[in-house]
């Protein structure tokens, strides 16, 4: 058996991407949790960032053995003080060359007419405002680099309006919008910028927060779609797009489900 582990799992040394290091947000749960890992299994140094200290404990023993490692910064991104403690975390590790900003979520699907405030606004701060604190923060230290990253998770949400997504895609496009005024600005700073927007993808908490944990509705986000995407197909295509020789700028990455050919043609079947 352990030889068998022996065999199969890479020393730090031997990993292909030994020596490279990134903060992921997001990583208590979902597709942050999964990009997490799948960079530390091709030997990245991760820090980890969410509000869940638990989580990211239990994320961090589930990386021992992995090629890279993970080590979780409990912090809520909407605070100052606390996105000044990631900076300083990433600064005692020795820096990082890549930023990859998956935290955000949806709160409510109510129509415009009926919006209430306090959800757009916690839509705005966790997507938004979250993700601009963190960026404005890392960019000296990615710009001293050389070759930094920064990788931004939005959504097809910021693409095209769909009933009842009204706080959700006004948040979705803004960080869409933030996503191209970075890449243009940055460029002259060798820090190449990527925007990566699913589609539908099952995860366990996404539709739960969205509908305040009313499992019912927050089923029905999936009914009868037979494969959504998973967190792991999105973490894929994050960590390719932050492997691939830092030249090589994807700028934008649209994936759905085969089931999603757009936003209003999802094919359900026996739903
Ligand atoms: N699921 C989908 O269908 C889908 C499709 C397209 C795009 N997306 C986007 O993908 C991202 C991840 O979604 P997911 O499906 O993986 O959902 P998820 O499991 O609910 O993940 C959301 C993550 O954001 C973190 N977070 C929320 N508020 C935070 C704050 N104030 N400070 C720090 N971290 C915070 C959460 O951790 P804590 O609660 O521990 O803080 C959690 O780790 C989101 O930006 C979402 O909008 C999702």
């Amino acid at each position: 058996m352990t030889e068998h582990l022996a065999a199969t799992v890479p020393s730090a040394a031997d990993a292909p991407h030994a020596g490279r290091s990134a903060v992921v947000t997001g990583a208590s749960s979902g597709i942050g949790r999964a990009t997490a890992l799948r960079l530390a299994r091709t030997g990245w140094s991760v820090l980890a960032v969410a509000r869940r200290a638990d989580r990211l404990a239990s994320l961090e023993a589930e990386a021992a053995e992995l090629a890279g490692t993970i080590t979780g910064v409990a912090a809520d991104l909407t605070r100052d003080d606390d996105v000044a403690r990631v900076l300083a975390a990433a600064q005692a590790a020795g820096g990082v060359d890549t930023l990859v900003n998956i935290a955000g979520g949806a709160h409510g699907a109510d129509p415009v007419a009926e919006a209430r405030d306090e959800d757009w606004e916690w839509m705005f701060q966790v997507n938004v405002m979250s993700t601009l604190k963190l960026t404005r923060a890392l960019l000296p230290m990615l710009r001293a680099h050389g070759e930094g990253t920064v990788l931004i998770l939005s959504s097809t949400a910021g693409l095209v309006s769909y009933e009842g997504g009204g706080g959700y895609n006004a948040a979705k496009f803004a960080e869409h919008g933030l996503t191209g005024a970075l890449r243009l600005e940055e460029a002259e700073h060798n820090v190449r910028v990527v925007e990566v927007l699913p589609g539908m993808v099952r995860t366990d908490e996404f539709a739960l927060v969205r509908f305040d944990g009313d499992e019912a509705t927050a089923a029905k986000v999936y009914a009868g779609v037979e494969k959504p995407l998973t967190a792991d197909d999105v973490a894929d295509v994050c960590a390719y797009a932050v492997e691939v020789p830092h030249h090589v700028n994807l700028d934008q990455i649209v994936l759905r489900p085969v089931a999603q050919a757009a936003q209003h043609k999802v094919i359900r079947r026996g739903a």
